[in-house]
C-alpha cells in the first residue's frame, strides 16, 4: 500500500487532520487499532462531546512552551469549529464558562467527520495494530497488521496515556523517541485526587457531597463545584487544579466561594444566635460539610457564644481549607495527559519535527494540554487544522 499522507489514530486530531489534507488532493489513509473511530469524542462531555470552548485564549493551556499552541489556535479558532458544526446541521448549546456542547448526541460530531473524511476520499482502517515506523528514502515505510504501508508524509495522532481501557497506549511517545524527539515527562491531568488514610477517614462521611467551591494551587484557582469521594476529591474544580498540582504541595479549598462568611455568621447571630454553629454554617454550605468544618474549627458552643475573632477564624478556615491530597486516580480516569512530545521538537505552524521532515505530531501526544471545557478537542481540531494545510 502506497499513500500520500497516512494518520495514525483515529481520534479528534487525526480524522480532522485527514480531512484538511484529503480536500487537499492528496490520498491519506487513517490507521487505528479501535473498532470505532473517535471513541473519546462518543463518550466525551457525557455523550454531548463538550466539542470547543467561546473562550479559548493559550494561556488556558498548559506545556513547556506556552506561546506553541498560539498560532494552531489562532489560525482554525473556535468560531471556525461551530461554523463546521452549524454547516452539518448539529444543534448546539453553551452549558457554562463558555463551554460548548451538542444538544443531541456526540456521536453526531463523529459521524460528521466520518462523513467529511468519506467526501474528503479518505480511507479509514480500522482494527489494524501499528508496528514500527522506519524512514525509507524520502519516505516512510509504516508497519501494520495488514502490512506495510509506504507514505511521503506521517502524522501522529495516537493522543495520551489517559484510560487505556478505550485503546490509549504510550505508541506515540515511543515513536518520538525512535526518531531522537525529546519528550515533556507525562502524568495523569484533569483527574480526581486522592488522599492519604488519616486525612480520608474524617472525611468519608462526606463522600458524594458536591459544594459550589473554589480550589486553589500556589497562584492559580478554579472556582466551580468541589466533590468529595471515598478517595478524595473530584469535581471540575478538581479536575482543573489536578493539572497544576504536584506531589509534595498542598491545596486550599473555599467551602463557600463567593460569599462573605464571616458577616453572614455575624448577621446570623445579631438575628438570634442560640443555634448550633454547623446550623448557622449550614446557611452557606451543605450541612454534612458544615459538620466537618465545625469539628475542624474545634470551636463548640452556640453561634451567640462566639466573640467577632473566632468567627472571623472560622470564616477564615472555610475559606481556605488546607488539604494534602498524595496522589491521583491515574490514567484510569483522567481526561487527559499532561505533557508529551516537546513542542521545542516541532515546528509551531505545520506540527512537523523539525529535525525528521515529514513527520509530525498532533492533538494528545503533543505537550499541550488545555483546561477542562472543550480546550482539548479545540487543540485537536487546531493542531489538525494546522498539519492538513502541509502534510
Ligand atoms: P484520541 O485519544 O482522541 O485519539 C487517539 C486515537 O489513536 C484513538 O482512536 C486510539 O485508538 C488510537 N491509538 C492509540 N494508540 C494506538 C496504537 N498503538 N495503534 C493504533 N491506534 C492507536 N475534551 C474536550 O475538549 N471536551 C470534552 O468534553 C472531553 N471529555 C472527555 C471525556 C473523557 C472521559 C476523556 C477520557 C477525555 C475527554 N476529553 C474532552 C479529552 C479529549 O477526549 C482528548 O483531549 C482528545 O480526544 C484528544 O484527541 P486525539 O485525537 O489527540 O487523541
Amino acid at each position: 500500500m502506497q499513500v500520500d499522507v497516512i494518520v495514525l489514530g483515529a481520534g479528534a486530531a487525526g480524522m480532522f487532520a485527514a480531512i484538511e489534507a484529503g480536500r487537499r488532493g492528496r490520498r491519506v489513509l487513517v490507521v487505528d487499532h479501535a473498532q470505532a473511530a473517535g471513541e473519546k469524542i462518543r463518550i466525551s462531555g457525557g455523550g454531548r462531546c463538550n466539542f470547543t470552548n467561546l473562550g479559548i485564549t493559550a494561556d488556558r493551556f498548559l506545556s513547556k512552551n506556552p506561546r506553541f499552541a498560539v498560532s494552531a489556535l489562532k489560525r482554525f479558532t473556535q468560531w471556525d469549529f461551530i461554523a463546521r458544526v452549524d454547516a452539518a446541521g448539529i444543534p448546539w448549546h453553551e452549558k457554562t464558562l463558555g463551554q460548548l456542547f451538542c444538544d443531541g448526541s456526540a456521536k453526531q460530531i463523529v459521524q460528521m467527520l466520518l462523513r467529511d473524511m468519506d467526501k474528503a476520499g479518505v480511507t479509514l482502517w480500522l482494527g489494524c495494530a501499528l508496528g514500527a515506523v522506519t524512514r525509507d528514502g524520502t519516505g516512510f515505510r509504516v508497519d501494520s497488521a495488514r502490512g506495510p504501508i509506504w507514505a511521503e508524509k506521517v502524522i501522529v495522532a495516537t493522543g495520551g496515556k489517559s484510560i487505556p481501557k478505550m485503546g490509549a497506549t504510550g505508541y506515540g511517545y515511543k515513536l518520538a523517541e525512535s526518531f531522537g524527539l525529546p519528550l515533556v515527562e507525562t502524568r495523569p491531568a484533569l483527574v480526581p485526587l486522592t488522599l492519604a488514610e488519616q486525612e480520608l477517614e474524617p472525611l468519608k462521611p462526606l463522600a458524594g457531597t458536591s459544594v459550589a467551591g473554589r480550589a486553589v494551587c500556589g497562584r492559580i484557582g478554579f472556582e466551580e463545584a468541589i466533590l468529595f469521594t471515598h478517595r478524595g476529591l473530584s469535581g471540575p474544580a478538581i479536575l482543573q487544579i489536578s493539572s497544576y498540582w504536584r506531589e509534595g504541595t498542598g491545596l486550599t479549598l473555599d467551602l463557600a466561594a463567593g460569599q462573605d462568611l464571616a458577616a453572614g455568621l455575624r448577621n446570623a447571630r445579631q438575628a438570634g444566635g442560640r443555634i448550633a454553629l454547623r446550623t448557622a454554617l449550614a446557611r452557606f454550605m451543605p450541612e454534612k460539610l458544615a459538620r466537618h468544618v465545625e469539628i475542624v474549627s474545634g470551636f463548640t458552643g452556640n453561634l451567640a457564644d462566639q466573640a467577632n475573632a473566632a468567627l472571623d477564624r472560622l470564616a477564615a478556615l472555610a475559606h481556605g481549607f488546607p488539604i494534602m491530597p498524595v496522589g491521583s486516580e491515574g490514567y484510569r480516569t483522567a481526561e487527559v495527559t499532561l505533557g508529551g512530545v516537546d513542542t521545542d521538537a516541532l515546528d509551531a505552524r505545520t506540527m512537523e519535527a523539525k529535525s525528521v521532515p515529514g513527520l509530525y505530531f498532533i492533538g494528545e501526544v503533543v505537550d499541550v494540554t488545555g483546561w477542562l471545557g472543550g480546550y482539548n478537542f479545540q487543540w485537536a481540531w487546531s493542531s489538525g487544522w494546522a498539519v492538513g494545510q502541509h502534510a
